[in-house]
């Protein structure tokens, strides 16, 4: 697969890409697993329009970047077309690299808005509100969007080609409908049909991709251009690089040792305690310990303390406990830096 990849006028050095979670894929997460590398591009999670040209202080942390965290894409919701078009114009000029337009959130409240995978209901609308905004700026403007509605109705496969034509230079399918919200396996099938109903415009498949063997077969049976990553990234940092030694029939990366997947987590709680706070970071590592612990192997006692977890000190007692006794020796834990 080639080294680099036009997303427009935008060359990125992967197809493989970090997806946008709410809660996770903020500016420290975003941070460290760029460290790690090996995928092209980056995405917020998904941001209110209408709060964002209100300069509304929670959309505005949501947008939060450094010059290190590059390239990125903003992902914005809405139903309203002059907000997200107006938005999408105050990035580009803040400096954004991609537009990102979100069509797949099921959560209630975002679809009674008429936003998120309510947009999959009006094929029309949807496709006039998306040149508007493809005609506002010169970055690239993306999609991310669901298979359809419900499992009745195949809404991408008619979607993608309105995209096309109104100028999106790139959409990711979910493989899974609003209706399947994350439940069962994704649908491959679904998502090479969606590929299949386009001309040119590259279409990402998502879904469930956490190892060289699912990647592969989301490849080879979709025919995707590329590969959107979440939740296996935030359990495994890695995976972009064992995904791409596999796609490149390479050996295999080294499997990082448990001392580095702890040092990542350490530095990835810095960052959040430099970034937002001790009180915020610590309640966000309440329930980010459950994603690294699914690599860390047995880790209950460190799990369930983490998930009282009140101050950095407290951080590196727990840590340091954990490895003390996976070593099997008391004070011989290394000492855990981080680069802010
Ligand atoms: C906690 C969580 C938050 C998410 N937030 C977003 C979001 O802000 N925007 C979006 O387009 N998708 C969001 N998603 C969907 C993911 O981007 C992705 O489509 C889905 O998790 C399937 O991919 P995966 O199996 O690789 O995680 C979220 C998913 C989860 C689990």
């Amino acid at each position: 697969m080639a080294d680099h990849f036009y997303l427009g006028i935008l060359s990125l050095n992967s197809n493989l890409l970090l997806a946008p979670l709410a809660g996770y894929t903020n500016l420290p997460f975003r941070l460290c697993v760029r460290e790690v590398g090996g995928f092209g591009l980056a995405s917020t999670e998904l941001v209110h329009a209408r709060s964002l040209l209100e300069q509304q202080y929670k959309a505005l942390e949501l947008i939060e970047t450094c010059p290190a965290d590059s390239p990125l894409a903003v992902q914005l919701f809405g139903s309203v077309a002059e907000e997200i078009r107006d938005a999408a114009q105050w990035l580009e000029a803040a400096g954004v690299a991609v537009i990102d337009l979100n069509m797949g959130c099921p959560v209630e409240k975002v679809v009674q808005r008429g936003a998120g995978a309510a947009m999959l209901r009006d094929l029309e609308k949807t496709g006039r509100l998306v040149r508007m905004v493809t005609q506002a700026v010169k970055i690239p403007v993306t999609v991310k969007t669901r298979l359809g509605w419900d499992d009745s109705r195949p809404d991408a496969v008619h979607l993608a080609p309105i995209l096309e034509d109104a100028g999106v230079a790139a959409l990711t399918i979910h493989g899974r409908t609003r209706e399947g919200a994350f439940a069962g396996s994704v649908n491959l099938a679904g998502i090479r049909a969606v590929a299949l109903s386009v001309r040119s415009m590259p279409v990402f498949g998502n879904g469930d991709v956490c190892n060289p063997q699912s990647a592969k077969r989301m490849l080879e049976e979709t025919g995707c251009a590329g590969l959107v990553i979440g939740r296996g990234a935030l359990s495994n940092p890695w995976v972009f690089h064992e995904i791409r030694a596999a796609l490149d029939r390479c050996p295999p990366p080294p499997i990082p040792a448990l001392e580095e997947r702890v040092a990542f987590m350490t530095r990835h709680f810095l960052r959040a305690v430099a970034l937002r706070g001790e009180a915020v970071a610590c309640i966000q590592f309440r329930k980010m310990i459950d994603w690294y612990a699914r690599a860390f192997g047995p880790c209950t006692a460190l799990r369930l303390s983490m998930k009282h977890l009140h101050s950095t000190t407290q951080y590196h007692d727990l840590v340091g406990r954990f490895l003390e006794e996976r070593r099997g020796a008391a004070g011989t834990a290394a000492p855990m830096t981080a680069a802010c």
